[in-house]
């Protein structure tokens, strides 16, 4: 490719496609005109060479194991900054002053509490649905509310709407948990903050008065900001995608929380939980290395590997770090701690492991967390939901002022039948 352009040759014919280079990172090949002059698609299932768009809120190096955020990288918010700091940081592109930061948190506290009516959406659910369905519904069901934050060309109203959303997943996820235990949901607090008003939400009873422990409330606030976004991952692609059409802000998210369900994406931490539970203990690790690489069996090593992490994931090391501190300071000895130190020892020092390039991600230690905090492996990915709302909202809004932005819609490689003729049921 000489002096930014890329050549594409097809059978006598050649073409040029402008080569497009971002601030960091690979370039593109501007290939918008491929079809129009070639008469030919790309082919990439997966997306795995496919830049969807422009975006300047985070930044990968899966070979180099970096992220970073609006250019802060990840390690440094996690230790030095906030959720909701990140949180506006991702929305407005630049860390917030200490005004800014009040009230920024002052709007989003008051923003926290849901349509009463919204608790009823709950009752048709059996107790013992799986959380991530309840948030598939009642988050989905908040597009049937908020009429005067819908209007996707009105800024305010998608300020308004992008404030409701981050707000209400807190309460919205603490109530999935408090039905699923049968306990009466609990109102938010405006005096707490923000992940101390969801702690406060899902623990607290009526019966006595509930302490938000400083130690747990800041190991859930760290993890919120290790899972806040993650570039143009399954489930914000989705919600790219469905806001792409002009859907209302409400369902968007709520595609993207079915999207996240699933157990290769944000479903990972409550199946490498149950994994490592599985397992047992360190003695019996061989027999599950064996199975995830032998190719007749579907099992895979959960918590492990990632499309473009080539390098240790850095949300998994400050995860293990903090690991490690929740359960010293909360006095928790889990042997599965244990199980997963070893299994990723064995597995970062196993040929398949390193020549595939698996490293543990941002799923394999956050489940031992949790699990030291109480969470039910069920709420795992309700979290996560919780956290990634914030990226989810950022990226939909940065798609909607997109000058480049056009509904999604890609083609595809046809294998089907060729034209052929109705044949009446009578002479099949
Ligand atoms: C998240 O995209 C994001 O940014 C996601 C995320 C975010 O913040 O949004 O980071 C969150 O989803 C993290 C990933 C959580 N998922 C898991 O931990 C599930 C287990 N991991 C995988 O299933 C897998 O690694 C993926 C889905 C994460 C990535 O899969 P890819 O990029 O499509 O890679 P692949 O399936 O083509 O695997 C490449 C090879 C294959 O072997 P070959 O066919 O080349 O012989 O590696 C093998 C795979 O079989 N492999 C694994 C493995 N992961 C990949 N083998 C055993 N155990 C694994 N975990």
């Amino acid at each position: 490719m000489a002096d930014g352009t890329a050549k594409l040759a097809l059978g006598d014919k050649s073409f040029d496609y402008k080569l497009m280079s971002g601030t960091v990172g690979p370039d593109v090949i501007d290939i918008r005109k491929l079809y129009a002059d070639a008469d030919v698609f790309t082919y990439d299932p997966g997306f795995t060479s496919t830049a969807s768009c422009q975006s300047g809120l985070t930044y990968i190096d899966g070979d180099a194991g970096v992220l970073l955020h609006r250019g802060y990288p990840i390690g440094q918010l996690a230790e030095q900054s906030s959720f909701m700091e990140v949180a506006y940081l991702l929305l407005k592109g630049e860390l917030p002053s200490a005004d800014e930061l009040k009230t920024f948190n002052n709007t989003i506290t008051r923003h926290t509490m849901v349509h009463e009516q919204l608790s009823t959406f709950f009752r048709g659910f059996r107790r013992d649905a799986h959380p991530m369905a309840v948030m598939v519904g009642v988050v989905g069901a908040l597009s049937a509310f908020y009429h005067d934050s819908t209007d996707i060309n009105d800024p305010v109203q998608r300020e308004i709407a992008s404030h409701r959303l981050i707000a209400k997943m807190p309460t919205i996820a603490a109530m999935a948990y408090k039905y699923s235990v049968g306990q009466p949901f609990v109102y938010p607090k405006n005096d707490l903050s923000y992940t101390g008003n969801f702690l406060r939400m899902t623990y607290s009873v009526p019966a006595e008065e509930y302490e938000v422990d400083p130690v747990i409330e800041a190991a859930m606030d760290k993890i919120f900001i290790l899972h806040a976004d993650h570039e143009q991952n399954a489930s914000t692609s989705t919600v790219r995608l469905a806001g792409s059409s002009g859907a209302n802000p409400f369902a968007c998210i709520a595609a993207g929380i079915a999207c996240l369900w699933g157990p290769a994406h944000g479903g990972a931490n409550e199946a490498a939980l149950n994994m490592l539970r599985e397992i047992g203990t360190p003695d019996r690790i061989p027999e599950y290395i064996a199975r995830a690489k032998n190719k007749d069996d579907p099992f895979r090593l959960m918590g492990f590997g990632h499309r473009v992490y080539k390098n240790y994931d850095p949300r998994a090391t400050v995860m293990q770090k903090t690991a490690k501190e929740v359960l010293t300071k909360l006095g928790v000895t889990d042997p599965i701690f244990d199980v997963a130190h070893e299994l990723e020892h064995i597995a970062l020092n196993d040929p398949y492991f390193i020549d595939k390039k698996l490293y543990p991600n941002v799923d394999f230690y956050s489940g031992i967390i949790l699990s030291a905090i109480g969470f039910p492996t069920t709420m795992f990915t309700v979290l996560f939901a919780l956290a990634r709302t914030v990226g989810w909202v950022a990226q939909w809004n940065e798609m909607i002022t997109d000058p480049a932005q056009k509904i999604g819609r890609p083609r595809q490689l046809y294998t089907g039948p060729t034209q052929r003729d109705y044949v009446p049921v009578s002479q099949r």
